[in-house]
């Protein structure tokens, strides 16, 4: 069993701790928060038998666990991530792993050196909907046109235009629509056409906040993809992967539920899944199987290596 150890206390380490029951091998047994009162109330809500408050050294100096999932704020996830490599705990780091694509690369180096799993918890790439988009896109023959979404309104967009600070919107806090629902589109994007060959891209700037929403092209040998996303405004509009001989529409690119394929030849076939809509057991089931197994992690670090870079042109060429 592995024993795993949460840093952060929001909806998202509730959520990921619930996912864990259906994970064999892995179980949250101890609970940090900077707060002792925090981290006390949080175990208990959670019925996590062990809590820690204080410097995260005490935490990752424990013998009593051997994994981190690390979901605090994007800008501190390569210091979190890179003190608990040092202390030789496997790290499941939320998306998106760090705010750079060097940051990952650094923590990349450091795993491989102490042999430790660093795996990033990218949800959508390791759910089942999405290995059927794999399988599918074959049918549709060559790609020609991709377009990617993910727009949705955030509650805490409300605290920015009270003006208040929040982390999600903090550029000091890697915050911003990119980096919180960007990624999700770019990870898929790269992990099915690996990385572009140029990209352009725009994004809305907010007063005293980051990001609030963008687009980027991204430029292959042969297609073009669309990608956008935003946290200021929602769309349930799907993603398409258009091809010379037909077309898969996507419900949600980051929770694939429901998957169309049509043809030229007028096959149209209706994937229901009947999945969960949380989906953070799948990513948590394939870090349970790195550790397990000593499986090489280089080829989902090397996605996310790619998304981040990727990410990291979207971000220049916004500024240009
Ligand atoms: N996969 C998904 O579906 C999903 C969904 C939401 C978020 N996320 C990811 O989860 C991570 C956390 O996002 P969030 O919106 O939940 O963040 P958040 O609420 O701003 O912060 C998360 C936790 O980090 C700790 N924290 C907050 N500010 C801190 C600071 N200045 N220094 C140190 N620790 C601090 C807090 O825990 P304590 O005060 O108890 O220490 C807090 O509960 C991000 O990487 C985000 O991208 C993923």
């Amino acid at each position: 069993m592995i024993r795993m150890a949460t840093i952060g206390t929001s909806t998202i380490t509730r959520t990921f701790i619930a996912e864990t029951a259906e994970v064999p091998d892995l179980q949250v047994t101890t609970v940090y928060s900077r707060t002792p009162d925090r981290a006390e109330s949080f175990a208990a809500e959670n019925g996590i038998a062990t809590w820690t408050s204080g410097p995260i050294g005490d935490l990752l100096a424990s013998d009593e666990i051997d994994a981190v999932y690390i979901a605090s704020p994007n800008a501190l996830h390569h210091e979190h991530a890179r003190a608990a490599i040092e202390a030789g705990k496997h790290v499941l780091v939320e998306k998106p792993a760090t705010t750079t694509a060097s940051e990952f690369a650094d923590l990349a180096t450091a795993a491989r050196e102490r042999r430790v799993v660093l795996l990033e918890g990218m949800r959508n790439v390791y759910d089942p909907g999405f290995g059927l988009i794999r399988d599918l896109l074959p049918r549709v023959g060559e790609v020609r046109r991709v377009s990617f979404g993910y727009h949705q309104r955030s509650a805490r967009y409300d605290f920015v235009l009270a003006g208040t600070r929040v982390n999600i919107f903090d550029p000091a806090m890697g915050g911003g629509a990119l980096r919180d629902l960007g990624v999700y589109v770019t990870a898929a994007l790269v992990d099915l056409f690996g990385e572009p060959e140029s990209v352009a891209a725009g994004s809305i700037p907010l007063p005293k906040a980051a990001d609030g929403a963008g687009v980027a092209l991204a430029f292959y040998e042969g297609f073009i993809a669309d990608l956008s996303w935003s946290k200021i405004s929602f769309s349930h509009r799907p993603s398409e992967i258009q091809g010379e001989l037909g077309t898969l529409t996507v419900d949600h690119i980051a929770t694939p539920r429901t998957i169309d394929l049509e043809l030229l030849d007028g096959t149209h076939v209706r994937h229901e899944l009947g999945l969960p809509h949380a989906n953070l057991r799948y990513h948590a089931a394939r870090f349970a199987h790195l550790v397990a197994t000593g499986d090489d992690a280089a080829p989902d670090q090397g996605r996310t290596l790619r998304t981040l870079r990727t990410m990291d042109a979207f971000r220049a060429a916004a500024a240009d």
